[in-house]
């Protein structure tokens, strides 16, 4: 077996972790927690998928590096990001008494990364947390940055905390299980980082996609690694999104509202970001910031990962879900443009007309 690993450093001061990536690492789990200064007892977070797949490895990982381990599932999906699930959680941890030293270690996407970082930040006012991302999403995202979350009735992740891991461990043998819609989401993100940060990157996924399609270990580690060093320096420099790390929003503001246009349900959350994408760079065209040739290079390594590119859904819904984007400040709403693949700026929108004519642009100038 390659026992291929690399390492991504996050530098946050007292709160810095290190990112282990490669490929058949949940068998090292254990090994790789007992450096951590960790009591003996931990509580795993999981889901019945994961746990069909993965639940027996990571367990007896554990229990050979001498933790005593205590496993939870919680329901698949979105509903799993809820007070009450979090509160099973706290519940568990009395039960398997854990102290301020013991780890929750959260094993499966970006729902339980969510959650059970939730509940570590909170119980106790705060427990090591180890994040082991199975999905590519999980991997290349949610794992990593310290943002935690549930959802409300009212609206998703409206509760939350910043809270840092003490170890992400992303082993990217685990997406060769993963659902193929699932790993076309995944990289429409991975698309982001390049759009955002590094056409290098871009570059790459152009010329390697077959592979990466096929969830090839050598690409995808690549892919995971390169992706979460360009998040982790975002995060270094804006840990609390006060300014920079709004970049990393790119394509998420008409994605967002394209998502809670259609209730969450008819898109997985990368799919609309590629439209969200689109619809970024078809403004930067009109804004003069980008060239089309861009934003066709764009839609094409979209459309070959199998990722939409436009949708049906009306203009007034996309801008009446924008308005209730959180994110919106002294009702202007920001939007990430592309300068051309690998740069971004970032600029106010105020006229509604502009955003409809990028819309119908997007949509006309395939
Ligand atoms: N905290 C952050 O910074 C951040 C960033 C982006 C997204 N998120 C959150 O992440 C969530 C989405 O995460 P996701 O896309 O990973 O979805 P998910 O966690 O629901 O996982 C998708 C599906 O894949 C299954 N699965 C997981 N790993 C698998 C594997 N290896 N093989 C087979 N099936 C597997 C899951 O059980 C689930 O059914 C959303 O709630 C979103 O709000 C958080
Ligand atoms: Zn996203």
């Amino acid at each position: 077996m390659k026992r291929s690993l690399d390492t991504v450093p996050v530098s946050l001061g007292d709160r810095s972790y290190q990112i282990v990536i490669g490929s058949g690492l949940l068998k090292r789990l254990g090994e790789l927690c007992a450096g951590l200064p960790l009591t003996h007892r931990a509580v795993v977070v999981t889901n019945p998928v994961v746990h069909r797949l993965y639940g027996a490895v990571v367990k007896a990982s554990l229990v050979r590096a001498g933790f005593d381990v205590a496993l939870v599932q919680v329901p698949n999906g979105e509903r799993a990001k809820s007070l009450s699930q979090a509160a099973r959680l706290y519940q568990a941890f009395v039960r398997h008494r854990m102290d301020r030293r013991s780890a929750v270690i959260a094993l499966g996407g970006g729902v339980i990364g969510d959650l059970a970082g939730y509940a570590a930040a909170t119980y106790l006012r705060g427990i090591p947390l180890i994040q082991v991302p199975t999905t590519l999403l999980a991997q290349v995202d949610s794992s990593v940055g310290g943002k935690t979350g549930l959802n409300l009735r009212e609206g998703k992740n409206l509760v939350g905390a910043f809270y840092q891991p003490s170890l992400v461990v992303a082993d990217t043998q685990t997406l060769e299980s993963l659902p193929p819609r699932q790993l076309r989401a995944g990289l429409s993100e991975v698309v982001k980082y390049g759009m955002i940060a590094d056409p290098e990157l871009f570059g790459y996924i152009e010329s390697h996609l077959d592979q990466v399609l096929r969830a090839e270990e050598e690409p995808l580690t690549l892919l995971v690694t390169w992706s979460c060093a360009i998040k982790a320096k975002v995060v270094e420099q804006d840990e609390r999104e006060d300014g920079l790390r709004a970049i990393l929003n790119f394509g998420h503001t008409v994605g967002h509202a394209i998502e809670t246009a259609t209730g969450y349900r008819r898109l997985l959350h990368g799919e609309a970001v590629a439209i969200g994408m689109v619809v970024a760079t078809a403004l930067s065209v009109m804004r003069g910031l980008c060239g089309k040739e861009d934003l066709h290079r764009l839609r094409s390594l979209l459309r070959r990962i199998g990722l939409p590119t436009s949708s049906n859904i009306g203009f007034t819904n996309i801008v009446q879900s924008i308005g209730y984007d959180k994110k919106i400040k002294n009702n202007m709403t920001y939007f990430v443009l592309t300068k051309g693949v690998g740069h971004v700026t970032v600029a106010p929108i105020s006229d509604r007309r502009e955003l409809r004519r990028a819309l119908v642009f997007a949509s006309r100038s395939s």
